[in-house]
């Protein structure tokens, strides 16, 4: 009988992206995916550690399946730090690190040859329209409260003919949206080819498809980045640029590299040059220290420069990184009360841009506009560009009939 496997993801696009691999090395020996946990012969686990609520989510997950009738062989992998790495070899079969993933096979008893870079195993994909694509890997900038560089280890860039070559080939099986992944894309580097180029390269393969890219780091948004997303047409007007403070002294703090009059020159280029340009931002509250002063001066960045969307996150100490040595001090009801302020300057900046769309003709693809606004629309036509005209917007989603 096959083997079946279930697979758990954690965490981001990139841990989607890399269990879509891990999906591959499975198929290559046969398993097949079940979506019943339950009745897997193999459960593998992508992790994050990004926060430790993320890493306990594992423990949870794992106490579950310690009460299944049928016991899976369990498998950790994804971004796992070293410390805990040690405490989840004793709990799962296997640990192992996504960039060896390709030696699975080998761990489970078959004997087949694994790749030496795990970015070109062939992914199994999870959806037919969207393809995510990983450019590079890892992270060198060690802001001070990330875990990320211990966890994925230095950045390694992918070669452009592989990324190339796996876009040519997705396009091919009638994929509409190409994410280029890594944690910090503007740092994209293979020989002569930096991110910009990169962007104009894939531009010109043929074929009717969209381009967007996660995650940029401001210090690395060039002049260059702006306005190779401008000249590309497959380019979406979109962009996640997470600032993570409003304030110059916490900035510095995190080892982010740029102050808030640099990050808004990058934002007024930005969309002098795009104008219509959808911004999203990543937000740290109640880093250690930051006083209500510091955090108002976050409110006031969010005022200005209105957002469209924000991803707000608490701040929490995590093992071995430079902020874990400063004292925790801003309580949780605070870190909430701060979140919350921000959220609700947000819907309001985020209500305003979107009552701009009602009575505009927008290009979607599914449940998103081209500016990656989530739509609701009655009469969907899944994995197809449509034209639809907007005629309802709340802070969060615009409707169309
Ligand atoms: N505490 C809270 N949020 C964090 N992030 C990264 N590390 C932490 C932490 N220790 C957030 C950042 C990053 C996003 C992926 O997660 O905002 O951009
Ligand atoms: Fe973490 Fe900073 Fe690297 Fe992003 S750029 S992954 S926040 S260390």
């Amino acid at each position: 009988m096959q083997k079946k496997y279930h697979i758990i993801v954690y965490g981001c696009q990139m841990n989607i992206s890399d269990s879509e691999r891990v999906a591959a090395v499975l198929e290559g020996i046969r398993y097949k995916q079940t979506s019943n946990i339950t009745e897997a012969d193999l459960v593998v686990i992508t992790m994050c550690s990004v926060r430790q609520s993320a890493v306990n989510r594992v423990y949870g997950i794992l106490e579950k399946i310690e009460k299944f009738k049928k016991k899976p062989v369990t498998v950790l992998t994804g971004c796992i730090l070293k410390k805990d790495k040690k405490k989840f070899s004793n709990l799962f079969n296997h640990v192992i690190d996504i960039k060896e993933i390709s030696n699975l096979s080998k761990l489970l008893g078959k004997n087949i040859k694994s790749k030496k870079d795990y970015l070109d195993i062939a992914p199994r994909y999870s959806s037919k329209f969207s393809a995510n694509i990983p450019i590079m890997t890892g992270c060198n900038n060690f802001c001070s409260y990330c875990v990320v560089p211990y966890a994925r280890g230095r950045e390694i860039s992918r070669p452009a003919k592989n990324i190339i070559s796996e876009i040519k080939n997705s396009v091919k099986r009638g994929c509409k949206e190409i994410w280029l992944l890594g944690q910090n894309v503007n740092s994209y580097k293979d020989k002569k080819t930096n991110f910009p180029k990169l962007l104009r390269q894939i531009n010109k393969i043929q074929g009717s498809f969209w381009i967007r890219f996660t995650s940029s780091h401001p210090k690395d948004f060039s002049d260059e980045v702006i306005s190779a997303m401008a000249e590309c047409k497959k380019v979406t007007p979109y962009l996640n640029l997470p600032v993570q403070s409003g304030d110059d002294q916490i900035l510095k703090l995190m080892n982010r590299h740029y102050t808030i009059k640099e990050y808004k020159n990058k934002i007024a280029k930005l969309r002098k040059k795009i104008p219509g340009v959808c911004l999203s931002t990543d937000i740290i509250v109640g880093f250690p220290g930051e006083t209500k002063k510091q955090f108002e001066n976050t409110a006031k960045l969010f005022r200005d420069v209105k957002y469209d969307m924000a991803y707000i996150n608490k701040y929490s100490p995590r093992h071995g990184t430079a902020a874990a040595k400063l004292k925790d001090n801003v309580s949780i009801i605070e870190k909430k009360k701060r979140e919350k302020i921000l959220n609700e300057i947000l819907k309001i900046t985020a209500l305003e841009k979107n009552k701009k769309y009602i009575g505009k003709e927008v290009e979607i693809l599914n449940d998103r506009t081209k500016e990656y606004k989530n739509i609701l629309v009655k009469n969907l036509k899944p994995g197809e560009f449509i034209k639809v005209k907007v005629t309802g917007a709340k802070p969060w989603r615009l409707t169309a009939n």
